[in-house]
């Protein structure tokens, strides 16, 4: 049998998502879900009529939901479910006041994946990221290794354009890496950034990569201020239609996802943005790299800090 995605939220981010992965010709089915009547079909039809001058094959179907299940039929089967339902940022707010609004939202959709496609592997990528991806994982009662946030694979993404540009080089040369949260807290990890091989460390100075990390933990703001009306969906849904590629071909691809740890980095019980091999079970095991102790100590406190807002998630 072919495989099947979903996305469920036809707003930016979710369209732009069941365009890349309509685009790869690797899935028999999109299903594209939303809340407003209309607008997934409308999508749908549109992006099935690129498929004659794109050259791909993907059935793109749209469905209109409801909150108790309606509509949620026609994402039986699907091998994996990307959650992007939820209200994106507006200029000055933080992820965090999304928290109680997205809340609701991604524990219906979760609870409704459960019972439809209860063999799916789910990707989060709702914010705030760390926390919707925990609520996934608890109103699903899902293996944890079968929920997994989007997050690093942007953050990392948005690092490597910024020292590419920096240093005029292509982005295929650079190779960085971050961690921890989708947000205050995340770990830019200098340590393992290299271009064309060499330690970023012999090309740019301390200030130049502090600026760069700062620019790259407030990418998703510097883009909220400038559109006004909502938040960036180009980079984000190529992340978020990667992994869900990995999934599907059981690639083996690592890449920095949120997940839950269990010990890897001395931290435990709680998701986390780390480096994990992806395949169709969702993550196969987090791979651990070196880190310097200052990195190690950062990613500890990233930890703490999504830890007791994951804890309290579920009954927001
Ligand atoms: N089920 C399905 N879709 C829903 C639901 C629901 N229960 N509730 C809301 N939606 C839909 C909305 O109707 C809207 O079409 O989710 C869509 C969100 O789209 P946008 O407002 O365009 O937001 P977008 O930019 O796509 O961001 C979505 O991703 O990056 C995060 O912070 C961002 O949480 C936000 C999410």
């Amino acid at each position: 049998m072919g495989k099947k995605v979903t996305v469920v939220g036809a707003g930016f981010y979710g369209s732009t998502t069941a365009q890349r992965l309509a685009e790869y010709d690797i899935f028999e089915t999109v299903v594209l879900t939303d809340i407003i009547e209309g607008k997934p079909q409308g999508i749908a039809l549109d992006l099935g009529q690129s498929r004659a001058i794109e050259g791909f094959e993907t059935k793109i179907v749209g469905v209109s939901t409801g909150p108790n299940g309606e509509g949620y039929e026609a994402i039986a089967d699907s091998d994996v479910v990307v959650i992007t339902a939820g209200l994106p940022r507006k200029p000055g707010m933080s992820r965090m006041d999304l928290l109680g609004v997205n809340a609701k939202i991604v524990r219906q959709v979760s609870q409704n994946i459960a019972k439809y496609a209860p063999d799916a592997v789910i990707i989060v990528v709702s914010n705030p990221l760390d926390e919707m991806t925990a609520l996934t994982q608890i109103a699903t009662g899902f293996p944890k290794q079968r929920v997994i946030g989007q997050a690093g694979v942007l953050d990392t993404a948005r690092f490597t354009t910024f020292v590419a540009d920096a240093l005029g080089v292509p982005v295929r040369s650079v190779k960085t890496m971050t961690l921890g949260s989708h947000g205050e807290t995340m770990v830019p990890v200098p340590s393992q950034c290299t271009v064309d091989g060499k330690p970023l460390a012999e090309l740019m100075s301390a200030e130049k990569i502090d600026e760069l990390v700062t620019r790259t933990r407030n990418g998703g703001a510097e883009i909220v201020g400038l559109l006004k009306t909502g938040s960036a969906y180009y980079a984000p849904s190529a992340a978020a239609a990667r992994m869900a590629k990995a999934v599907a071909e059981d690639a083996g691809e690592v890449m920095p996802v949120c997940t839950w740890v269990s010990g890897e980095y001395g931290c435990s019980g709680v998701y986390l943005g780390v480096q994990a091999e992806i395949g169709a079970e969702g993550v196969r095991r987090v791979v651990e790299t070196p880190l310097t102790a200052a990195e190690s100590a950062a990613l500890r406190e990233a930890a703490e800090a999504v830890r007791s807002k994951q804890a309290d998630v579920f009954d927001l």
